[in-house]
């Protein structure tokens, strides 16, 4: 029992700290067995010495409570083996990054940049130590930039970009978050990749002007490993600058 305490005092924190519904608990219990299962499996942090894998609650004062979970790390390697790059042109953000699961996996692949946003301190602090440890021989960019910021007040910069979201937001954050990519590319037209990862709010880039969806992947019996992948070309970006022509 004296060895079983700690790692229940682990797994339960999480629900005991969280003042949400009893389903937001139950929902971590499910995640905390489904990252250890996946853990033992894929032994992503095993391998590197890094310290992905739990989720955890984060109290944020000005924003209530942040659950992270990490995507599964074949997942990552999947769906980025298969978008065409050009190499060291795109910048890679992962909005919501946590505990930088996701930057890591991404910086083996060649990326101009790969950058982080996350708005809990805690999580963008673990984030950074894991990209210390994090030192692999297949590491194709070393270029990161973690931003511990409000994913809403992130700007985007003027190059083409593979966005990332693994379930980060509701939909009203994801619209705004949406809207403010777009408006980066009539700014600057460019090619942008947006990987949703557990896309439950697909709606809000089905209903965009300027993405296409380019391919959808994962198994369906495993939603959190569901994936869309929409893309802009900069000539659809450019057409957003452009007013309808009027009706007669
Ligand atoms: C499901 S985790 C994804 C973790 C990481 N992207 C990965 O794939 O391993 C979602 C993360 O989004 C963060 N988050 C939620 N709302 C945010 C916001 N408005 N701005 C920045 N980060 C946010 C949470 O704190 C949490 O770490």
């Amino acid at each position: 029992m004296a060895t079983l305490n700690p790692l229940l005092t682990k797994v339960f924190r999480g629900p005991l700290d969280l003042n949400g519904p009893v389903i937001g608990r139950i929902f971590y219990l499910f995640e905390y067995a489904r990252s250890y299962i996946e853990e033992r499996i894929e032994a992503f942090d095993a391998r590197f010495g890094t310290d992905t894998s739990a989720p955890t609650f984060e109290r944020n004062q000005k924003t209530a409570v942040h659950f992270y979970v990490p995507t599964t790390a074949s997942t990552i390697y999947e769906i980025l083996g298969s978008i065409p790059l050009q190499p060291n042109k795109f910048a890679f953000v992962d909005m919501g990054s946590g505990k930088g699961r996701a930057l890591l996996v991404a910086s083996e692949f060649p990326f101009a940049k790969i950058v982080g946003v996350e708005l809990s301190e805690h999580l963008h602090r673990s984030a950074e130590i894991n990209i210390e440890r994090y030192k692999p021989e297949s590491q194709q960019c070393a270029a990161f930039e973690l931003k511990c910021m409000d994913a809403l007040d992130f700007d985007y910069g003027d190059e083409p970009v593979v966005l990332f979201l693994f379930d980060p937001f509701g939909r009203e954050i994801l619209q705004n978050v949406i809207a403010n990519l777009e408006a980066s590319l009539k700014t600057k037209p460019r090619d942008v990749y947006v990987v949703y990862v557990y896309p439950q709010f697909e709606d809000v880039l089905q209903s965009s002007r300027v993405f296409e969806m380019v391919k959808e992947g994962g198994p369906k019996w495993r939603p959190w490993s569901r994936y869309v992948i929409y893309a802009a070309t900069a000539a659809a970006a450019a057409s957003l600058g452009m007013e309808p022509p009027p009706l007669t």
